[in-house]
């Protein structure tokens, strides 16, 4: 989503079960399910230290020390933002959390609680704020955030629902934040050192938690150009919360902390013109891998309808396991049963099911500290190459059932 990405390096780390039909150009299939397992690892990031010069050509940020995440699903496990690329329409979206909750265990399960929600048609707005990139635009940032306007891409001087039925067209971007304002920007407060002047908020925290979504993702009717980066791509993913706040498409990688690590998750994303009508699901962590702008992409995709509304979302649970998933039984109750949820997730059948894990990277955070100089146990790469990663896993079973 940061960058454009290069072509076929990706991992296939990844569980697919759930076939449904289609095959992609490169004999990849169509599923309703992707899972992916042993999601979370201990690493670190760099956070923004400093925004300097924001308006002028002098414009420069710089990185603190390392920041140490660790445990189940981490670093997706921090708060994050949602965002959502055109040609789109948003119905309806959730945000879940569980004091814990299995895919593969009912018993062990507890129910979900919603704690934000929005629904266009009947113009309800809890625990969400829409933002947008439309403030001044600066060299190194870009635009900063505002509130956005009912059309979605405006800005408005306060919150605002996004108006029912607005259609995000190619390139056009909004995004979901808590609605708990930040305190001031600090490398020492909760929110870090962000951008000054924009509305900021939190995002959605948790180690175990859901998105769903409702949605419509119709063919775009202007004519391709060399002006659009992402013609008739549309797309849902979740970035580290702090990533907008400081700049989501920067000139230098300073001025963010995703170069660093800090975490995307592609839930539903168009990648190209050939196969715009496949979502397909990708981790930017340095969860085993050494290009981030690839990431861990699996190597199946779930089909884009351009004519219906699609409803679905994704899991992250208390074991590691992250399930992206299109099902027309997708709930938005207040409260959601463990076993309702399971329900759903197992109403795939599964003609093929692939499956791996992510790489399992050794390595303890120190437990005093969260800036840490026990960089030993990492060794240091050029560019993009943090981690030599120790991987003690790399089981790679395919089972076919028919
Ligand atoms: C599995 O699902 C696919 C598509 O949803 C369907 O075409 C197929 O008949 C199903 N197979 C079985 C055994 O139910
Ligand atoms: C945030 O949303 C919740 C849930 O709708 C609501 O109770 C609360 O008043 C909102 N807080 C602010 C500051 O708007
Ligand atoms: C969106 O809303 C803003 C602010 O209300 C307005 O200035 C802008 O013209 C609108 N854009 C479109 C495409 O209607
Ligand atoms: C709003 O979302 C935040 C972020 O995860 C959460 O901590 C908070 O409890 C939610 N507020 C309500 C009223 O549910
Ligand atoms: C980013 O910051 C690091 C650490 O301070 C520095 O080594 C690197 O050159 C900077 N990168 C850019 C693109 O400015
Ligand atoms: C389009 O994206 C898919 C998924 O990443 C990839 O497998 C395929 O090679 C890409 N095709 C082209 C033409 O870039
Ligand atoms: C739009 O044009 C770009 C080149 O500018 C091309 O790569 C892309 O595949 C085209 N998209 C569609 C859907 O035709
Ligand atoms: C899901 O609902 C949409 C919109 O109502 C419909 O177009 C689609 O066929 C349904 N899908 C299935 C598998 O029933
Ligand atoms: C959980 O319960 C639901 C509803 O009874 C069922 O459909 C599903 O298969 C169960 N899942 C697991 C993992 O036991």
């Amino acid at each position: 989503m940061f960058f454009k990405k290069s072509l076929g390096l990706g991992l296939a780390l990844c569980q697919l079960i759930g076939k449904s039909s289609g095959t992609g150009s490169d004999g990849v299939q169509a599923y309703e399910k992707v899972q992916f397992s042993n999601v979370g690892f201990a690493g670190t990031y760099t956070p923004v230290k400093s925004l300097k010069n924001v308006d002028s050509s002098k414009c420069s940020c710089e990185v603190s020390g390392d920041v140490w995440f660790s445990g189940t699903n981490a670093p997706m496990s921090s708060g994050v933002s949602v965002h959502f690329r055109g040609p789109l329409k948003l119905h309806q979206f959730a945000y879940y959390t569980s004091s814990n909750f299995d895919v593969t265990s009912n018993s062990t399960s507890e129910s979900w609680s919603r704690l934000a929600y929005y629904d266009a048609s009947s113009q309800v707005g809890e625990n969400v704020t829409f933002l947008t990139a439309a403030g001044d635009d600066s060299p190194c940032l870009g635009k900063a955030l505002t509130y956005a306007a009912s059309n979605g891409t405006g800005s408005a001087s306060s919150s605002t629902l996004i108006a029912s039925d607005t259609l995000l067209k190619s390139d056009e971007e909004f995004m979901i934040y808590s609605n708990i304002s930040c305190p001031s920007s600090s490398t020492k407060k909760g929110c870090g050192v962000y951008r000054k002047g924009i509305p900021a908020f939190y995002g959605f925290d948790g180690e175990t938690k859901m998105f769903v979504f409702e949605f419509e993702t119709p063919t775009e009717t202007q004519s391709n150009s060399s002006s659009f980066s992402y013609y008739d791509l549309p797309a849902i993913w979740l970035l580290n919360e702090q990533i907008a706040r400081t700049s989501q498409y920067p000139t230098n990688s300073n001025c963010s902390c995703w170069a660093s690590g800090c975490g995307e998750f592609d839930i539903f994303e168009a990648m190209n013109g050939t196969e715009k009508n496949n979502f397909y699901s990708t981790f930017h962590t340095f969860q085993g891998i050494e290009y981030l702008g690839t990431g861990i992409q699996a190597d199946g995709y779930i089909p884009r309808s351009t004519s219906g509304t699609m409803k679905g979302g994704v899991v992250f649970d208390s074991s590691g396991n992250t399930v992206v998933f299109m099902s027309n039984n997708t709930a938005f109750d207040l409260s959601i049963d463990a076993g309702t949820l399971n329900g759903i997730l197992s109403d795939f059948n599964s003609s093929a099911s692939y499956q791996t894990k992510l790489a399992t990277i050794s390595a303890t955070a120190p437990s005093t500290t969260s800036k840490s100089n026990a960089l030993s146990i990492f060794e240091r790469g050029h560019g993009l190459l943090r981690y030599y990663v120790f991987i003690a896993v790399t089981t790679f079973t395919q089972v076919f059932l028919f």
